[in-house]
């Protein structure tokens, strides 16, 4: 079972970048956290972090047919990007929207998501353990045993 997880812009900097809003981890940290949850449950995680809004539409594409599942943090891109959302759109496999920080509790311009709409579910607010979270969400979803 492979998973997709996909890191949108300023991900990179995490650990340096605002951390009291997105915490002390590094990406590199939370890309371990994420792993080892994935092998605990026989997953194998395809993690990867872009700034480019086009790259993240081609690995989305990519994984139409090499994914299981898809956990996406598209970071700013989520308030912004239609071509993300219509890339969300050609894909079959379960999707999981997930943020570190919570987005409805910060500024009126993160409220609208254009990822939410192609998601089965958001995980949001729970710091660099949503991406455990999300993980366990996304066997579950393929396992389609009840979350
Ligand atoms: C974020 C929330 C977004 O609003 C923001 O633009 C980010 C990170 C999060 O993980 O909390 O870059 O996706």
């Amino acid at each position: 079972l492979i998973l997709y997880c996909l890191n949108g812009p300023n991900l990179n900097l995490l650990g340096t970048r605002e951390p009291e809003i997105y915490g002390k981890e590094t990406l590199q940290d939370i890309e371990k956290i994420a792993s080892d949850k994935a092998s605990e449950l026989n997953a194998k995680l395809t993690f990867r972090q872009s700034n480019h809004e086009g790259e993240l539409v081609d690995w989305i594409q990519e994984a139409r047919n090499k994914a299981s599942a898809l956990i996406l943090n598209a970071a700013a891109y989520t308030h912004t990007s239609i071509a993300i959302h219509d890339a969300l759109k050609t894909l079959e496999i379960p999707i999981i929207e997930l943020h570190l920080s919570n987005p409805h509790s910060r500024e009126s311009f993160r409220a609208n998501s254009y990822v939410a709409p192609c998601a089965n579910g958001v995980i949001a607010g729970f710091g660099s353990a949503g991406y455990s979270l999300s993980v366990e969400a996304a066997v579950s979803l393929v396992n389609k045993r009840s979350i």
